[in-house]
């Protein structure tokens, strides 16, 4: 694949072409995910509990970050290498500063955070210091003692007013991309055409610029009940390499997600 940069991100956007995400976590699976032209690969703080065993993202450190970070970029094959910043690395602008320039220099090409309106002041010295950021909205599960629980975000006029106000706010500030967990359809898409820069949804429908799933989800092995926008690309396919390419395939056709995968 051809290196993908924001700008092959914003002129898919343009042509109203979708791209697709997938975490993942380590060299091995970051070829494989890169060679199934998967155009971005998110180094999510989900490792955690794909990886670690963690009942949530909390315990996740910097220096996990990192390591998983390295990892992912030597296996990578041109994709577009997303990194989180995990709990608490970002709670001021001094300490965003340096994790991400942490995240930056073990070969990320933009991290993200979760949050809001709040993250305007960093997401912009961020930018102006040469360092892209994708800012995570909707459900952020590292504030899921906040949320009380993982629940579908932006239910009610006020809060999906607010997310609207949200994402307008962050690009001015500088965002280079939104990502949206758990929202209602119908809030993405208005979201997603409130915006110019792309939008990736999660359990966010199949109106944003583009899709992302947890590797280990979309490849049936994560244990117990799996959430609703998850759909598993192993059960039709003969291999993993398989599986992907269906997925970077079914992402770029609008085929999905589907209403069964989606919150109304
Ligand atoms: O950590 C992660 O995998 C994520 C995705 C679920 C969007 O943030
Ligand atoms: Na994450």
């Amino acid at each position: 694949m051809n290196k993908v940069t924001l700008h092959t991100l914003s002129a898919c956007k343009k042509a109203g072409e979708k791209f697709a995400v997938l975490t993942a976590y380590d060299a091995c699976f970051a070829h494989a995910v890169s060679e199934a032209g998967v155009e971005v690969i998110l180094v999510g703080d989900s490792l955690g509990m794909v990886l670690q065993g963690q009942d949530s993202t909390l315990p996740v450190t910097m220096e996990e970050m990192a390591y998983h970070t390295a990892c992912v970029t030597r296996g990578n094959q041109g994709s577009m290498v997303m990194a989180d910043l995990p709990f608490m690395s970002y709670a001021t602008p001094e300490q965003t500063m340096e994790n991400a320039a942490q995240l930056m220099q073990a070969g990320a090409h933009i991290v993200k955070l979760e949050g809001g309106a709040w993250l305007a002041e960093s997401v912009t010295l961020l930018s102006e210091r040469g360092v892209p950021t994708c800012v995570h909205l909707g459900l952020t599960p590292q504030a899921v003692n906040k949320l009380g629980g993982y629940k579908v975000q932006g239910r009610d006029r006020d809060s999906a007013k607010q997310m609207i106000e949200d994402a307008v706010r962050l690009e001015q500030a500088g965002a280079s991309l939104l990502l949206l967990e758990c929202v209602p359809s119908l809030l993405a898409e208005e979201v997603t055409q409130a915006v110019d820069i792309p939008v990736i949804g999660i359990g966010a429908g199949a109106q944003t610029d583009a899709q992302v799933l947890v590797l280990h989800d979309m490849l049936g092995l994560t244990p117990g009940r799996s959430p609703k926008f998850v759909k598993n690309f192993m059960a039709d396919a003969s291999s993993v390499q398989e599986a992907l390419v269906a997925y970077a395939t079914a992402v770029k056709e609008g085929s999905f997600p589907q209403a069964e995968h989606s919150f109304e």
